[in-house]
């Protein structure tokens, strides 16, 4: 297995290895590394069907649930997300976004294999958010340190969310329903459980609030932070081929469907893993 950086800081193209077939023990470790080391790992030319994705999958953590999506008959736990060349409205991802930040338990990692890939534009672009919390001066870390985010789903799939009603002109099923209103509450400053580094768990499609603050207080803080969060310094992207299977870690990077590439279809197999109650 080949790891070659993206960018100084972060993310990585991983090549020379076949993730279809089950991987040995010191294989899994050295992915393992590699993914605590680079947060967003782009492992090239691999050749799965919607099986041996899932075995992959498997082989590295449970499955996490999955709301609001309908999907794969027969396989519970895999998306397709499918663009047509011709379809216009939203694009399914494409704000910054940690993946279901809302939840008790917001997944670890990210799984998305390209299926159809446009010739040109579909990539997804990632910002390291250790890095966006190690660049805050010492001040501003001891504000955010003991306050907490309010996480919801309600501006993506509450009733008058971007999906919150349903679309029959929409490749995807997606279906936004009243349980999208609730909201859970998540330390600003999470540790990541297995590197122990420390970063920013916010993001502007799902945290709408600070529990320890007024509205207008926290309006502030959080448009300045997500700002902050965006600074290119701290992204990376990642240019899909056909067989690319892209894995991020939700603990530590947001991300972003990049919306040019109209006229063109993509389709993606999307999967996530279990995470834990962040800290
Ligand atoms: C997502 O947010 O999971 C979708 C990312 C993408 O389609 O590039």
């Amino acid at each position: 297995m080949k790891v070659t950086p993206l960018t100084g800081k972060f993310g990585a193209d991983i090549t020379d290895t076949d993730v279809s077939r089950p991987l040995r023990e010191n294989e899994l470790t050295e992915l393992r590394e590699a993914f605590a080391e680079y947060s967003v790992l782009a492992i090239r030319e691999q050749n799965l069907t919607i099986d041996s994705f899932e075995a992959f999958a498997l082989q590295l953590g449970n499955f996490g649930e999955t709301p609001f999506i309908t999907p794969v008959d027969g396989h519970p736990n895999v998306l397709r997300l499918l663009r047509e060349a011709d379809e216009a409205g939203p694009l399914f991802g494409s704000g910054w976004h940690s993946d279901w930040s809302f939840q008790d338990q917001p997944p670890s990692a990210t799984l998305l294999y390209g299926v159809d890939i446009p010739p040109a534009g579909g990539d997804t672009a990632f910002t390291q958010q250790e890095q966006a919390y190690d660049a805050l001066s010492e001040g501003m870390k001891e504000l955010l340190e003991p306050l907490h985010g309010v996480h919801s789903a309600r501006r993506s799939y509450g009733p008058s969310g971007t999906f919150g009603q349903r679309d029959d002109r929409r490749s995807m099923e997606i279906i936004g329903d009243e349980s999208a209103l609730e909201t859970r509450s998540h330390p600003l400053i999470r540790t990541h459980p297995e590197t122990g580094r420390k970063s920013l768990f916010i993001n502007e499609v799902y945290t709408i609030g600070i529990t320890e603050l007024h509205h207008a207080e926290a309006s502030a803080i959080l448009s300045f932070l997500f700002e902050h969060c965006r600074r290119i310094d701290f992204t990376c992207r990642v240019r899909w081929q056909q067989g690319t299977l892209t894995m991020w870690d939700n603990r530590c990077v947001q991300h972003y469907a990049i919306d040019d590439y109209f006229g063109h279809r993509r389709e993606m197999m999307r999967a996530t893993l279990a995470g834990e109650t962040p800290q």
